[in-house]
């Protein structure tokens, strides 16, 4: 059994790419205001590593705005097929200009083009209002690679406790809680 809290997301990553019958990479992403008034939606893994999980979105959503004045977030992500659940908890730093470039320039044509259309988080009036500012942004750049909005940025959740959960019978369920030490990773089991 590894003591390695990233070396069992990935093993836990890869089964529930396997067992899913969608989105394995979506993940709940908590913020909160300063005052501590949280909010919760899913939002997509795109990268994670031993520096943290990232996710890419406008900074001008509610969750970037409550990240720029409260950087801290926690992560849940939910394999129903396997019964598990992995919680992460960190502060939170946004990615440099070229990680998002990068990433950007993988999107489809048509992402693209609705992250230039969407601000997100903003109430618009109607539909069609969305639906125009993508052609708006369709004829703006035709003929050449979309760049990626400024306002489009990813964020990385840099894990300073991870817990993983597994389902056991008899709601004897295991839990096993992960908190960054100084040289590395403290492990202990917690009680369902
Ligand atoms: C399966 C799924 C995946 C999603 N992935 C993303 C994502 O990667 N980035 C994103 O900004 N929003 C994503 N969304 C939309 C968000 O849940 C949310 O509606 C949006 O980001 C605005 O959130 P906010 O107003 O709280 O900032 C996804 C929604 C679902 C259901």
């Amino acid at each position: 059994m590894t003591d390695d809290p990233l070396a069992l997301f990935d093993a836990w990553y890869a089964e529930a790419k396997a067992a899913e019958i969608n989105d394995p990479d979506a993940m709940s992403v908590a913020t909160a205001t300063p005052e501590g008034r949280p909010s919760v939606r899913i939002v997509l893994l795109k990268g994670h590593g031993p520096e943290g999980f990232v996710f890419y979105t406008n900074a001008d959503s509610r969750k970037g705005e409550e990240l720029a004045s409260n950087p801290q977030a926690a992560l849940l992500f939910h394999w129903k097929a396997l019964r598990r659940q992995v919680r992460v908890e960190g502060a939170v730093e946004e990615v440099s200009a070229a990680e998002a470039d990068a990433y950007f320039a993988t999107r489809g044509r048509d992402s693209q083009i609705g992250a230039w259309a969407s601000d997100q988080s903003r109430p618009l009036d109607r539909r069609e209002t969305f639906e125009a500012r993508c052609d708006e942004a369709r004829s703006r750049f035709e003929g050449s690679d979309v760049p990626r909005p400024p306002r489009w940025t990813g964020f990385r959740v840099k894990p300073e406790r991870i817990e993983f959960w597994s389902d056991r019978p008899h709601r004897l369920h295991e839990r096993r809680l992960f908190t960054r030490s100084e040289d590395g990773w403290d492990e202990g089991l917690l009680y369902p």
